[in-house]
């Protein structure tokens, strides 16, 4: 019997246009760009403008993905969208976009998966499944996020931590294909969710700043829980494929903290050179971060046929996760 794998035939992405320094942030909140640089690698990030949604951005990172697969948007069967900052409460930010492509008359499926941080490799896996399935040829899916609007802009711990943009792949199915998506691997624990959350939500209401939450962290156990948990899904991975360190090419990480994405990288033994890093210009931008990183070194050309590139994830939840692409 054939074998159906899916691989990434595009990728692109979208960061708004206005840019915000750690100098800048030192204006606005008790910090420095010194204490910044050191603890996370940040140096700037960008913040969508006034009017400037979600969708906006999925549907540029959505557009550059299709024309990089070279194909007709109306010829995918499933939009994906992973965000944790949906323009609307609904409809899903899928549909938006779906929309604003232009493709609702081929009336495929559109939805969004909401795994915070780790929401574009959830994404990925329910794409390779429906691939897996012989549910769909093609699939867009796209990690976008304006997270710049759930932060407090007076919690130095947070604010100073996040960004917004998008980033997306285009999925095909290929029949016993040596390349493609070869595994992914999810988890999540909600059993320490208070670490990391929004004060507020639509049932149960405001936060006490009056809006729908801002994002409430403990910034340190977050950190050495992140650090495990991409460290044994990068274990987890190898096992489940039966490869070892030295064959991975490429890490393609979460970027959260260099300092958690240095820790993942010496779990491989793999040289920072090898590593996709965007955190320093782009900040954390949640569920677009891994699709924002992997087209980048996509279209620099860094990442060639064949390459094994493992991409993997942590977040709120937790949920954490990991995907190895054969390129
Ligand atoms: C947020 C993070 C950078 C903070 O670094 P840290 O070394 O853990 O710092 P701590 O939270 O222990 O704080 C240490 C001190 O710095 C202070 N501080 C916090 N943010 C600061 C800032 N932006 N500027 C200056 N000082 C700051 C704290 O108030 C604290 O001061 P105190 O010792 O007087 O109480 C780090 O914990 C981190 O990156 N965590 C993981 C975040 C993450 O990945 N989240 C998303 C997962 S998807």
């Amino acid at each position: 019997m054939s074998r159906l794998r899916a691989r990434i035939i595009g990728t692109g992405s979208c960061l708004p246009e206005k840019r915000l320094t750690n100098h800048e942030l030192a204006k606005m909140v008790d910090t420095s760009d010194e204490w910044i640089f050191s603890r996370t690698g940040i140096r700037e990030r960008r913040i969508a403008a006034e009017g400037e949604y979600t969708s906006d951005l999925a549907v540029e990172a959505g557009r550059r993905a299709i024309a990089a697969a070279k194909i007709p948007a109306d010829s995918l069967d499933l939009i994906i969208v992973a965000t944790t900052t949906p323009d609307l409460i609904f409809p899903s930010t899928a549909s938006i976009v779906q929309h604003k492509l232009g493709v609702s008359a081929s009336r495929m499926p559109a939805f969004d998966v909401q795994a915070v941080c780790a929401g574009f490799i959830h994404a990925l896996a329910i794409a390779d499944q429906f691939i897996r399935a012989g549910t769909c040829w093609r699939v867009l899916v796209i990690g976008a996020e304006t997270t710049s609007r759930i932060l407090d802009w007076q919690d130095r711990g947070t604010c100073i931590l996040f960004g917004d943009g998008a980033g997306a792949v285009v999925l095909e199915a290929e029949i016993d294909g040596e390349r493609g998506i070869l595994s992914t691997h999810l988890h999540a624990d909600g059993s320490q969710l208070e670490l990391l959350l929004t004060d507020g939500g639509i049932s149960r209401g405001k936060s006490p700043q009056g809006g729908l939450g801002v994002i409430r962290m403990q910034g340190n156990e977050v950190f050495k829980q992140a650090v495990k948990a991409m460290e044994s899904c990068v274990d987890e991975t190898l096992l489940a494929n039966n490869v070892s360190k030295e064959q991975i090419d490429w890490l393609v990480p979460h970027q959260a903290n260099i300092r958690i994405i240095q820790s993942t990288a010496k779990r491989l033994g793999m040289p920072m050179e090898r590593v996709a890093v965007t955190v320093d210009r782009h900040g954390n931008t949640s569920a677009a971060s891994v699709p924002l990183a992997l087209d980048e070194v996509v279209r620099s050309g860094q990442i060639q046929p064949g390459h094994r590139v493992m991409m993997v994830a942590f977040g709120g939840g937790f949920t954490w996760g990991s995907a190895l692409v054969r390129w």
